[in-house]
């Protein structure tokens, strides 16, 4: 599928689809809780229904309708008849590979080619250290995960990534005794604050997360808020082109808001209405005004809170007046592509002042964007920033296999044209 854009301004109000870090949370907590819970607000993206059928095939029935799915488990995950497809979603492979480790049964998580080459051994590694037992092809998917007997461990992330931290915590919740795990920079906290919400103590101190085992989740309700990764292709196309966006009852997780700063610091203005809470997570309507001035410099420790959103920040840099640097993030490599190729391609095919850095870019700004044919290249975020891109660029934008939005955003298209944005799709 193509994804045909002209120059556009975005300005209007708009709601996203849930946000999958939660969503992909609440129901594999849900599959562990004895009883009948319901998430609402779920994104229909293929992510997360990709995590629904593999709870679903580990014993607890999903019955999803539109954006609500009902979850009723028995309160104790069985071995699966088949592979569990995590399609080419990390946090669906990765946190569940946590769950199975302390299982009394065997499971195999398979994914598509992207995920199937993305790194597992950052997994596998804290879960071997509990006692698990799990066998990869040199590192990468198929999983087959061996569920053994857990202890707890202390473990310090080699790399700043809530998955992996997400992924110790829940096999901590299998293991005997204590585990805690501590992080080189902040990473979002999903697992830490719905864990507590459902009353599971989790202690937090100087960066460090500790757990006791044999803690099990109660069955909830949740109200999912709205993707703030989602609802930043539409803050970034308010500053492009010098609209108003407004993204209703969104989270504003301070571990996920790190973008809010950036276009403060680049010009922008930037209006937070709390809403209110979800199981720990606040909500807010959220107001981008304003335009890019000023470049920017994002140090290597600021890169993790903004993993999702780098893309945009390079984008938003080919119009700002000088020189902007990003560092740190050579995260990005393993993504659902290697996003600092893929950016940097696409963006530099649209006449961009881009460079690559092993871990990073360096943009020279302002230019004018011009339209051109890119590639999603398989990855969700890159064809939703050359679709932001093509609105701000000159003539017609084509992003090729722009399917890919589905991943995280399915009804980005028409969410777009809501707020004035002109795509054709063919
Ligand atoms: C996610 C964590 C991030 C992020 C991904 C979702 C999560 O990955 O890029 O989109 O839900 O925990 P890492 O934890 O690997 O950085």
């Amino acid at each position: 599928m193509n994804w045909h854009l002209r120059a556009s301004a975005l300005a209007g109000s708009l709601s996203v689809p849930g946000d999958k870090s939660i969503a992909h949370r609440a129901l594999m907590l849900s599959s562990l809780a004895r009883g009948t819970s319901e998430i609402r607000g779920l994104p229909e993206g293929e992510d997360v229904r990709a995590t629904a059928a593999c709870i679903d095939s580990l014993g607890a029935a999903v019955r999803t309708m539109g954006t609500t799915a009902v979850v009723v488990s028995p309160g104790q995950l069985a071995a699966p008849d088949a592979d569990l497809y995590a399609a080419n979603s990390g946090t669906t492979m990765r946190l569940l590979a946590g769950i199975l480790a302390g299982q009394p049964f065997s499971a195999r998580l398979t994914g598509d080619a992207s995920l199937s080459h993305r790194p597992m051994q950052r997994v596998i590694e804290p879960l071997a250290r509990m006692g698990a037992d799990i066998r990869s092809q040199d590192g990468c998917a198929p999983l087959q995960v061996m569920g053994r007997p857990l202890h707890g461990i202390h473990y310090a992330l080699p790399v700043a990534s809530s998955q992996v931290k997400s992924a110790v915590l829940l096999a901590a919740l299998f293991a005997d005794g204590e585990t805690s795990v501590s992080e080189p920079t902040a990473t979002r906290d999903h697992t830490e604050r719905m864990l507590r919400s459902l009353d599971i103590t989790v202690e937090q101190q100087n960066g460090r997360v500790t757990l006791k085992g044999g803690q099990r989740p109660p069955p909830f309700d949740i109200e999912v808020p709205g993707d703030v990764s989602s609802a930043a292709f539409f803050f970034a196309a308010a500053v492009l082109s010098g609209g108003a966006i407004q993204v209703r009852r969104v989270g504003v997780n301070p571990t996920r808001t790190a973008f809010f700063g950036v276009l403060e610091r680049m010009g922008a203005r930037v209006d937070v209405e709390t809403m209110g809470e979800s199981m720990g997570e606040p909500v807010a309507d959220v107001t981008v005004t304003g335009e890019i001035a000023k470049p920017i410099e994002i140090q290597e420790g600021e890169a993790a809170a903004l993993i999702d959103e780098l893309p945009l920040v390079a984008l938003l840099a080919t119009r700002a007046r000088g020189t902007s640097t990003i560092r740190g993030a050579a995260e990005l490599r393993v993504k659902e592509s290697d996003r600092i190729g893929a950016v940097a391609s696409v963006l530099r095919a649209m006449a961009a002042d881009i460079e690559e850095l092993p871990d990073g870019f360096v943009v020279r700004g302002p230019t004018q964007l011009c339209g051109a044919t890119v590639s999603a290249q398989g990855d969700h975020r890159v064809a939703m920033m050359a679709a932001i891109a093509g609105c701000v660029a000159d003539g017609e934008t084509v992003v090729t296999g722009a399917e890919a939005a589905a991943v995280s955003f399915s009804g980005f298209a028409s969410c777009f044209r809501q707020v004035g944005g002109r795509v054709d799709v063919a």
